[in-house]
């Protein structure tokens, strides 16, 4: 069988097959975003690349042919130094939170968004749970200090946060799990609060009241957890912007030059924040093989190109149809659609 080297490693290829997806095969995942199992190549992000052994130039692997007497370099330093400038690139101009303001102030870095989400949908034993997972959540009921840092707090009053997490400790007698892990800290990036339309937040993703003092029923929990906005990400967990940045060890900070302004479309079955895109167009082919011309679709050029849904169609339209919903969140590489 023909083959190539990579890191002086034997790869056997198959006709028609990438740098990048023979090398896959032979399980040695080179890092990608703008490419995906069964599209094209689009060589937007430039994470993927590799160093030719008989040019010495950088090029991607995802649209690099594989060929007999070929080789490259993937994991050299200069090699690992090129990909993390890229990804600082795309870093700096995300416009995103990865965790919640009020995640990143709490001393127990307690997943207050998910806790929040389920006690307004009536899961206590649910948001319990998370209570009685995180070390040391539970000795800090008392604090209020870090509602200072709710996002809320600028548009009228913060979420009453320890009011809730009181009613759901004694509601449940949640006591702490003796598997409760302290979270590591992550790779986060940052909206600036200036960059923020407060009153369109509030109006896309919470309830607009004013903050009850007061939890003493479930009503009372599920009515202010209601109010808040869900500033982390909704994609935090698997966002293949944010793995890969880490494992490249990208700084987010140090190429910032965001000129987004912060935006949120609330479809049906899925959420898109145009802030959070990257521009690597996997969900405009998804949506064309979808064959319905729902979007999204490529919108302005150069630094102004943005995906969004096609001119004379509702911004929500491509996210109301449940299954090119699912197959754009599957498909995005970063929380930009997501659930
Ligand atoms: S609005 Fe919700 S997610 Fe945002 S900071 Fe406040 S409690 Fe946290
Ligand atoms: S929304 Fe997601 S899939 Fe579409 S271009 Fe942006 S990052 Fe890529
Ligand atoms: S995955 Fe190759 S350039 Fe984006």
């Amino acid at each position: 069988m023909p083959h190539f080297l990579l890191d002086n490693q034997r790869i056997e290829f198959r006709d028609g097959e990438t740098v990048l997806q023979a090398a896959a095969r032979h399980g040695v995942t080179i890092p990608h975003l703008c490419w995906k199992d069964g599209c094209d190549a689009r060589t937007s992000c430039m994470v993927c690349l590799v160093r030719r052994c008989d040019t010495g130039a950088f090029v991607p692997s995802c649209a690099l042919p594989a060929a007999e007497g070929l080789a490259v370099e993937s994991e050299t330093p200069d090699v690992l130094a090129m990909r993390r400038e890229a990804m600082e690139l795309l870093l700096g101009d995300h416009l995103g939170d990865c965790e919640a303001p009020c995640r990143k102030a709490h001393p127990a870095s307690l997943d207050i968004p998910a806790i929040l989400r389920v006690v307004a949908t009536d899961e206590l034993d649910l948001a319990a749970t998370i209570l009685s997972n995180s070390a040391g959540a539970l000795a800090t009921l008392d604090e209020t200090k870090y509602e200072k840092a709710c996002r809320r707090a600028r548009h009228d009053a913060p979420v009453n946060i320890a009011g809730i997490l009181q009613f759901l400790a004694a509601k449940t007698g949640a006591t702490e799990s003796p598997a409760a892990v302290t979270p590591k800290t992550r790779l986060s990036t940052t909206i600036p609060i200036s960059a923020i339309d407060l009153p369109t937040a509030v109006k896309a993703t919470a309830a607009d009241r004013p903050r009850n003092e007061t939890i003493d029923s479930l009503d009372d929990a599920m009515a202010e957890a209601a109010r808040c906005m869900h500033c982390d990400c909704r994609d935090a967990k698997d966002c293949s912007l944010r793995l890969w940045a880490e494992h490249l060890d990208a700084n987010p900070n140090a190429r910032k030059a965001p000129h987004r302004q912060w935006q949120l479309v609330v479809g049906e079955h899925a959420v898109f924040e145009p802030g959070k895109c990257i521009q690597c167009g996997l969900c405009v082919e998804v949506a064309n093989s979808h064959g319905k011309d729902l979007g999204p679709t490529w919108h302005g050029r150069g630094f102004d190109l943005s995906a969004a849904a096609p001119l004379g169609r509702n911004a929500t339209d491509p996210f109301n149809d449940p299954a090119l919903a699912a197959a754009l969140i599957e498909a995005c590489p970063t929380g930009a659609i997501a659930k």
